[in-house]
């Protein structure tokens, strides 16, 4: 997700120092052997000349590891990136546009892909950081995805942060159609905002929250008996390999459940489908466990036009390699080439501003909260990494914020879809 650091070189060309220290930040981070960033839940990192402000460090790399690069200037280099972005990905005229789109769309069609790559180090990248630094960086709900804002307050982002994860809660169980009752799957859970919050609105349904990270489920579990919550049921598991009853295996809820289809009412996932790589199998496999009258609710973030995947093809593609490895920026119209065995009913649109103002509150609270997560860098990626990992994780949410701000949210959006299942 967010800004593409794609052209090291852009920050060189307008000079200065602090210039030249973004740049520098960027060419290290991609070049370090990947041995240099532990993953997260792992003892101390090892230190490196390069990875660890040692020997051989320009002055401007130790300026912005140490933050002192101006924010003003980080955020003008990642809009100029995101500019250069679009017009890399804009061939200029719609036959060879929509070509391109195609290739995103077969590669996405190749039944013989792996649903999800890169798992591991996504994984590393955000799920297995310690839960600590969610707690104190998320809003109250612990919603790591587009919140919703009711007003486009940028310097109140933080302040109204729960409002706006209640409200984008609220918009998506209201736009998944669920009610009390419905056996529900949410795929990709997080640390639990819309699990925790279904199943104390649906204290009638059953819900079963999947992800690949034991942290988010200890997190989850947790939240659940505090809540006195029995209804909510989480399981760790890549949706590579996750599976359950295909053909009218009785869920003893009273309904007929015989003559094809799954067990669920109602599937949901936010945020999750950025992670595959094929969403034909993915989107087969759901529909399989899905009852015939059953939904998908998709909540992704997207270009409004344009679909690419984030590759580590050189040493610029930072975002790539650190944070979003193995993952896809969707358009807003990928899914309607998936309609093989779901189809789409309802497809809205959320401007881009909801996600600039939640990475903002992210970031805001992040900075706020400096002295406690200093412990918690320290021990997600060894205490000679941490200073350098807090400007990472400050340069990841400013990028995020201008990728969502861009033309007023009006380029990255994001994408809401409810699909029904095509009986057979
Ligand atoms: C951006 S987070 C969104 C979390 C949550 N839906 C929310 O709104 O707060 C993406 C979620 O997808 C999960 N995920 C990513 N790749 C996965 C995979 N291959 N298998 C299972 N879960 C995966 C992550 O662990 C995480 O829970």
């Amino acid at each position: 997700m967010g800004a593409d650091n794609r052209r090291t070189t852009t920050f060189v060309v307008i000079g200065g120092l602090a210039a030249v220290a973004v740049a520098a930040a960027v060419r290290r981070a991609t070049t370090a052997p990947s041995s240099s960033r532990d993953p997260p839940s792992s003892s101390p990192s090892s230190s490196s000349a390069e990875g660890g402000g040692g020997q051989g460090q320009s002055l401007a790399m130790k300026l912005l590891d140490r933050g002192l690069v101006p924010d003003w200037l980080v955020r003008r280099q990642i809009r100029k990136l995101l500019g250069q972005r679009l017009a890399e990905e804009d061939t200029g005229d719609p036959e060879s546009q929509q070509r391109r789109l195609m290739d995103v769309v077969d590669m996405l069609r190749d039944e013989s892909a792996a649903i999800a790559i890169n798992t591991d180090e996504a994984n590393e990248q955000h799920y297995e950081v310690p839960t600590e630094f969610y707690l104190r960086v998320l809003g109250k709900n612990l919603k790591y995805s587009s919140c919703y804002y009711d007003d486009m307050d940028v310097l109140n982002a933080a302040k109204n942060l729960n409002d706006a994860e209640e409200r984008m809660l609220a918009l998506t169980c209201e736009r998944a159609a669920l009610a009390d009752g419905d056996r529900i799957l949410e795929l990709g859970c997080g640390w639990g905002s819309l699990s925790l919050w279904m199943a104390s609105r649906y204290p009638n349904s059953h819900i079963t929250a999947v992800s690949n990270s034991r942290t988010q489920k200890e997190h989850i579990d947790a939240r659940a008996v505090e809540l006195g919550l029995d209804n909510l049921e989480v399981i760790t598991c890549d949706v590579n390999v996750l599976d359950f009853p295909t053909t009218g295996s009785d869920d003893n809820d009273g309904d007929d459940d015989a003559g094809g289809g799954g067990i669920f009412d109602r599937v949901v996932s936010v945020e999750m489908f950025e992670h595959m790589r094929n969403y034909q199998t993915l989107l087969g496999r759901i529909a399989g466990w899905m009852k015939p009258n059953a939904t998908l609710f998709v909540h992704i973030f997207s270009h409004h036009r344009l679909a690419y995947t984030f590759e580590v093809r050189d040493e610029s593609d930072w975002m790539a390699r650190y944070f979003f490895t193995g993952g896809i920026m969707p358009s807003d119209d990928l899914l309607h080439y998936f309609q093989r065995d779901l189809r789409l009913a309802e497809h809205w649109h959320v401007d881009g501003r909801h996600y600039q103002l939640t990475s903002e509150a992210w970031l805001a609270n992040m900075d706020a909260e400096r002295d406690a997560l200093m412990p918690v860098m320290a021990r997600a990626y060894g205490p000679d990494q941490a200073e350098r990992w807090w400007v990472y994780w400050r340069v990841f949410f400013m990028s995020c914020a201008e990728l969502f701000g861009y033309r007023g949210g009006r380029e990255w959006i994001v994408s809401h879809y409810r699909f029904e299942k095509v009986v057979k």
